[in-house]
């Protein structure tokens, strides 16, 4: 079962899965209260989806509160020191460096049995990592129900975004994930894409 976490200040989401063998936290805007309210136990891993403040606010809290590996793209580790490029005004992370494990490659990790992928899907930044585990694509703010990620932003890429958009759709998923509102179907997503592939070849 995969429970959404809404912040009420940041507005994006946290997601708890947990198959009943393996608890994963994907990203860090829900505060560690709301989190462990939702938690049966602790984590074993918890993901971050890319380096953007709403998605990282409350990760200094998750880093002290749980002892298990955090996984994040090379590129957003170094966003979470610096609020230029995180958006985050003046967020800092103080938690170090070599406590966050980097994902530089597209293998599969496993955690307590269970196989998460990680898929790069740059454009909204260039640290956007999707992860995919039975049929479930943790997205982040590269894909949502009816619109697509930003990519006006520093490090955005409008081109990459869009090889992105190709290379997801050549991957087997059911359900997406956002890291903002609610989820959608792969038949949902499909068109969606079609509309927005459109639009991004104009
Ligand atoms: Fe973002």
């Amino acid at each position: 079962m995969t429970t959404r976490l809404v912040s009420k200040t940041l507005d994006s989401n946290t997601f708890i899965y947990d198959d009943g063998k393996t608890v994963l936290i994907f990203d860090a805007g829900a505060s560690l209260d709301e989190l462990k309210k939702n938690l049966k136990r602790a984590p074993d891993a918890i993901f971050i989806t890319h380096g953007h403040y709403d998605h990282i606010f409350h990760l200094d809290d998750y880093a002290r509160a749980f002892s298990c590996p955090i996984y994040a793209h090379e590129r957003a580790i170094s966003k979470f020191y610096s609020p230029a490029e995180n958006y985050g005004e003046e967020l800092v992370l103080k938690t170090a460096r070599d406590r966050f494990s980097q994902i530089s490659e597209e293998s599969e990790i496993l955690i307590n049995g269970t196989n998460v992928l990680p898929i790069f899907t740059p454009g909204h930044t260039n640290c956007s990592v999707s992860f995919l585990l039975n049929g479930e694509l943790f997205a982040g703010d590269f894909l949502f129900k009816t619109s697509v990620g930003r990519y006006d932003l520093l490090t955005s890429n409008k081109e990459e975004l869009k090889a992105s958009i190709k290379k997801i759709l050549g991957y087997d998923f059911s359900v997406v994930h956002s890291g903002h509102g609610e989820d959608s179907s792969r038949e949902e997503q499909k068109r969606n894409l079609v509309v927005w592939t459109r639009f991004l070849n104009r």
